[in-house]
């Protein structure tokens, strides 16, 4: 497996996101109404939809070092761009959860166009109310206070050695394995420990 061309993480205090990821998600939240009222349904997210920039969803998929075999997890998917990903280099199978109706079906269309949609699937659901337990891989684009009520959620129903990657932000006091820099964006990376 190739290292990831990323560079290591400066000494900065870790707990700070880099303002990439923060500026993305807080223009995101500035515009959570203007998107609710153009859609017929709006979904109560929890997270506004900004999609992680294709060259940091390749890098995502490094840290992790996702091979075949694998099962990927997506929470909060998007449009659907790391499962995708992930599908179409490495082969293996992956789940993104979306409580947006509307991005499962920009997702949906973008697997089809991909030539991948039998190794992918879109859940239309809360994050929170979906069973991660098959996954080897988990990915994450979410909001500090989301990741922090995600925690024991993930550290339950993970199994041993399972590889989390957030992309923007920690968890709080659990230590990530690895912390890395590509362009403006920080990515870390958890192994769930044994039980
Ligand atoms: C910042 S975007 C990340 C999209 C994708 N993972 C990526 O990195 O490109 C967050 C996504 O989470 C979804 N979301 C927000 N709250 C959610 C919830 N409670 N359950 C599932 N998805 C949620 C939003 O609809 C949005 O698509």
């Amino acid at each position: 497996m190739r290292a990831p061309p990323v560079r290591p993480r400066p000494l900065a205090p870790r707990g700070l996101p880099r303002w990439g990821a923060v500026l993305a998600l807080c223009a995101g939240l500035a515009l959570l109404p203007v998107v609710a009222r153009a859609q017929s349904a709006p979904a109560a997210l929890d997270v506004p939809y900004v999609p992680t920039p294709q060259p940091v969803v390749d890098a995502m998929l490094r840290l992790a070092k996702v091979k075949r075999g694998d099962v990927l997890y997506d929470l909060g998917s998007g449009d659907g761009r790391i499962v995708i990903a992930a599908a179409k280099r490495y082969g293996v199978r992956g789940t993104g959860i979306d409580i947006d109706p509307d991005r499962i079906r920009e997702a949906n269309a973008n697997a089809r166009k991909a030539g991948v949609a039998k190794l992918v699937r879109f859940v239309n659901q809360d994050l929170f109310q979906v069973d991660y337990g098959e996954a080897t891989v988990v990915t994450l684009y979410l909001l500090p206070r989301i990741n922090l009520q995600l925690k024991p959620k993930l550290l339950e129903e993970l199994r041993p050695g399972t590889r989390i990657v957030s992309h923007g932000f920690d968890m709080g006091d659990w230590k990530p394995d690895r912390v890395v820099e590509i362009g403006t964006s920080t990515l870390y990376l958890w192994t769930v420990p044994p039980k």
